[in-house]
Order: structure tokens, then C-alpha cells, then sequence
């Protein structure tokens, strides 16, 4: 299996993130680092901990920065609620947070494996990352790749050309996109193709026990949050999908064949007027390809939405 450490703000969506990167074979989940976004760093590392127990998550939960590098953190209650979670009743925690730091954890995990062996997975701002590589450089040669959840080619969700996460720390967002290492994007060009609607919806509830019933809550408070500040007819679940690629990558031995990857210049916008938090993907035909960056623009949702339910429906490990 992959090994991964999944760097979250849970938040809805990366509650989903952390069920199927336990229950998934594909993946080996090292780690779980926490980082301020949707909701105040307490409030996510609180969800991140409550979420792991109702997984069955073994791995270490680490709380990593309270907000952005340079700027004053904007958090997403208006999708999210004021708790990052609403609508769902978490198990009373039995996991307990790691004493060590979110960016120590990653670099003692990154540096204490083989070159190669990790792939970082950001579905929250990219701060924590960045820091890590302020921290020790060096793993930016050892990690594996970066699969985050973040940015668009297109449209925006914060602003009209921004997306939430990018846009929360874009000067953190631009040293991870620079550093060098594989960064796949996996933005909401294809996280608008991962609807949950009322069919899935159904599906998932009837997967049955604990992990279904939270599911079924989640998404129908996601949802309704969903209509009402973006007028979606059914929520996009975003950070699931950066995870699906790193299983699609595992399951098929080399590019994913469930997603349409393309490499391109990814550059982040950090002093615009109107587009600071921008991920500038250049996909003009005539420009190098020769690039270690690249952006996820098709899915195929159904085989998305398979692997989701099955993670449900698979009891936590014993
Ligand atoms: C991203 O922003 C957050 O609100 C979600 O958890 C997701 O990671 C989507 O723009
Ligand atoms: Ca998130």
C-alpha cells in the first residue's frame, strides 16, 4: 500500500477524506496532521480526533499551525458551521493527540523512511507543508509526491478566481508549489464532478452501523450549507478525491486511469488585486510539459463514489 500523511482541517469533506484513507487497502495512513482553515486549529484537531476514533484510525493525530504564514485566517463557518462539523455527533474521542508538533511529525516521518516511500496528502491550507519544508528542506527530495486537494483551473469558490484552501494561505500555497517536488492538483475542477447526490446519498446510509449514520448526517447538513450559500443542487465532496488519485495510482501501478491528468505550470497568485489565492495553470498547447506540477480536470465519478461507499461499509479494522 501507499503510505500517506493526510494534513487536514476537518471540516465535512475531510471527514470523508479520513474514512477512506483508513478503510482503503491501497493506502497506508502514517499520520494525521491537523492545520487551521475550515475552522480554528482546536476545532479541526478536535473533529480530526473525533473522526479518527469513529474510523479506527491507529495512527497519530498531530495539531499543527494555528493560521497562515503571513495573513489573518478567514475560516469557512459558513460551510462548515461554527464547530467545522456541524450536524454530526462525534464519538467521545479515544484517540489522544501526539505530543510532537505536526511539522516535526511529518519530517521525522518523511526523513525516517526511504526516498520515495511517503506521499504527503494537503486537503486544508498548505501551511503546515510549507513550514515543514522551511524546516528541513531535504524533504522536499524524499517525499514521493504531493497530492493535494486545492486551487482550479477555472472558476474560484472563495472569490471568483480563488479557491478556499489556496486562497487561506496563498504565500504557503506558492513555496509548496515551488519547491520542486511532484505536486498533483487535484482542484475543483474535478471536485465539482464529486456530487454526493441523493442516490450516493442513499447508497452510503444504507451501508449501515456508526460510520453510515455519521455519513448520513454529514451529508445532509454539508449539503444543505451547500444550497444554501453556493446553490449547489448537491454538495461537492471535495478532499475524498485527492485520496481516490493516490488509490488509483496504487490500484493501476502507474498514471491513474480514473482521472484525467494533465501536466502544467502551476504558479500561485499571491500579490493580485483580484486574484490573490489564484493557481495560474497554464494549459496553453505550445508550453513545456517538462514540468513537476499537474492538474486533475476529469474524474470518473461513479468509480469515485464506489470506493467511498465501500470505505462505509468496511468495518474499522479490529
Ligand atoms: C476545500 O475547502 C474546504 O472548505 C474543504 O474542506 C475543501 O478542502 C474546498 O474548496
Ligand atoms: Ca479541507
Amino acid at each position: 500500500p501507499r503510505k500517506i500523511i493526510l494534513d487536514c482541517d476537518p471540516g465535512h469533506d475531510d471527514a470523508v477524506a479520513l474514512l477512506l484513507a483508513q478503510a482503503h487497502p491501497a493506502i497506508e495512513l502514517l499520520a494525521v496532521t491537523t492545520v487551521a482553515g475550515n475552522q480554528s486549529l482546536p476545532k479541526v484537531t478536535h473533529n480530526a480526533l473525533g473522526v479518527a476514533t469513529l474510523a479506527g484510525i491507529t495512527a497519530p493525530v498531530a495539531a499543527g499551525a494555528e493560521g497562515p504564514l503571513v495573513r489573518s485566517a478567514e475560516f469557512a463557518a459558513d460551510i462548515h458551521g461554527d464547530s467545522g462539523l456541524d450536524g454530526v455527533v462525534l464519538p467521545e474521542a479515544s484517540v489522544t493527540l501526539d505530543a510532537r508538533g505536526a511539522v516535526d511529525l511529518i519530517i521525522d516521518l518523511v526523513m525516517s523512511h526511504e526516498p520515495g516511500e511517503i506521499t504527503l496528502v494537503p486537503t486544508g491550507p498548505l501551511t503546515n507543508i510549507a513550514l515543514a519544508v522551511r524546516r528541513e528542506p531535504r524533504i522536499v527530495d524524499r517525499v514521493r509526491e504531493v497530492v493535494l486537494m486545492g486551487g482550479s483551473a477555472r472558476s474560484g469558490n472563495l472569490t471568483p478566481v480563488a479557491e478556499f484552501n489556496i486562497a487561506f494561505d496563498p504565500e504557503a500555497a506558492a513555496e509548496v508549489f515551488e519547491a520542486g517536488w511532484p505536486v498533483v492538483m487535484a482542484g475543483l475542477d474535478v471536485t465539482h464532478q464529486a456530487l454526493a447526490r441523493p442516490h450516493i446519498a442513499a447508497r452510503i446510509a444504507a451501508a449501515g452501523g456508526p460510520k453510515a449514520e455519521f455519513m448520513r448526517d454529514l451529508l445532509a447538513e454539508y449539503g444543505r450549507r451547500y444550497a444554501d450559500v453556493q446553490g449547489f443542487e448537491a454538495p461537492p465532496v471535495h478532499d475524498p478525491v485527492a485520496v481516490a488519485i493516490v488509490i488509483d495510482e496504487e490500484l493501476s501501478g502507474g498514471a491513474p486511469s480514473h482521472f484525467d491528468l494533465v501536466r502544467a505550470p502551476i504558479a500561485i497568485e499571491t500579490t493580485g488585486r483580484h486574484t490573490t489565492g489564484m493557481t495560474v495553470v497554464d494549459l496553453r498547447p505550445w508550453v513545456s510539459r517538462e514540468v513537476p506540477t499537474s492538474v486533475a480536470l476529469g474524474l470518473d465519478a461513479d468509480w469515485f463514489w464506489d470506493l467511498v461507499v465501500d470505505a462505509v461499509a468496511a468495518s474499522p479494522a479490529p
